[in-house]
């Protein structure tokens, strides 16, 4: 199976503009299309609607996380609904399989890698947003847990390790990611690990359990190649 990966295209019609042309070629490239969250800018729902017009006449399968931005207006599960209308496989700690292919996905959240994780101890505050970061990691392992393919591909938003943010100021590390997505990850021998979020990170890493993590963040993609939105990966 071809997959073609972007993150955080950020919508807005200007910006859509010099997309168009590169992202036409998409379905002659691969079979199917994961975006890793931040499609919109504010999450407003007027957004969505217009990039789903540009993404349906792709005409290729797109399976998708939200990222943070998507959340931003407060309406995510009615940009979810107009992304699920429009037959796209939207995975908020879900799963979806295809030809063998299993593809588990959640936003996930920040929190920090290894040694630097926050963990639940002090201020109710604290113990809320470690909360968060628990429950995401939570849903993904149950996504990964339903799928019985011999091929499994993570997707989040949020890095799961920190070598793929290697670019990014340091002092914003925690803010970028969690490791704690990464054990899921490993736990389940993913083959391949996909995340946005980064837009000034790293292309390329590893987890330390060996599954090759890739930050997709649409940013980064055209920094390497202006006329490729979008990498391929051959599963
Ligand atoms: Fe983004
Ligand atoms: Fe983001």
């Amino acid at each position: 199976m071809r997959i073609a990966a972007t993150a955080d295209i950020h919508y807005s019609p200007q910006s859509y503009d010099s997309l168009r042309e590169p992202m036409a070629r998409v379905r002659d490239e691969a079979d199917i299309l994961v975006i890793a969250g931040d499609l919109t800018n504010y999450g407003k729902p007027e957004e969505m609607r217009s990039l789903l017009s540009a993404l349906v006449r792709l005409r290729i399968l797109i399976v998708a996380v939200l990222g943070n931005h998507d959340y931003e207006s407060g309406h995510e599960q009615e940009l979810m609904r107009m992304m699920t209308d429009e037959g796209i496989k939207v995975l908020d700690g879900s799963s979806y399989e295809k030809d063998g292919v299993g593809f588990a996905g959640t936003k996930g959240f920040i929190g920090g890698f290894g040694r630097g994780v926050l963990t639940s101890f002090g201020e109710k505050e604290i113990k809320a947003f470690v909360q968060a970061s628990v429950d995401e990691t939570l849903k993904l392992e149950r996504a990964a847990s339903m799928l019985r393919t011999p091929k499994t591909v993570i997707i989040t938003h949020y890095a799961p390790i920190a070598e793929t943010i290697q670019g990014e100021p340091q002092e914003i590390f925690p803010y970028l990611g969690s490791s704690r997505l990464a054990e899921v990850i490993d736990r389940h021998q993913a083959a391949l690990a996909l995340h946005g979020h980064a837009h000034h990170g790293k292309l390329n890493g590893m987890t330390t359990g060996g599954v090759p993590v890739r930050n997709v963040a649409i940013s980064l993609l055209l920094a390497h190649d202006p006329a490729r939105p979008y990498r391929i990966f051959d599963l």
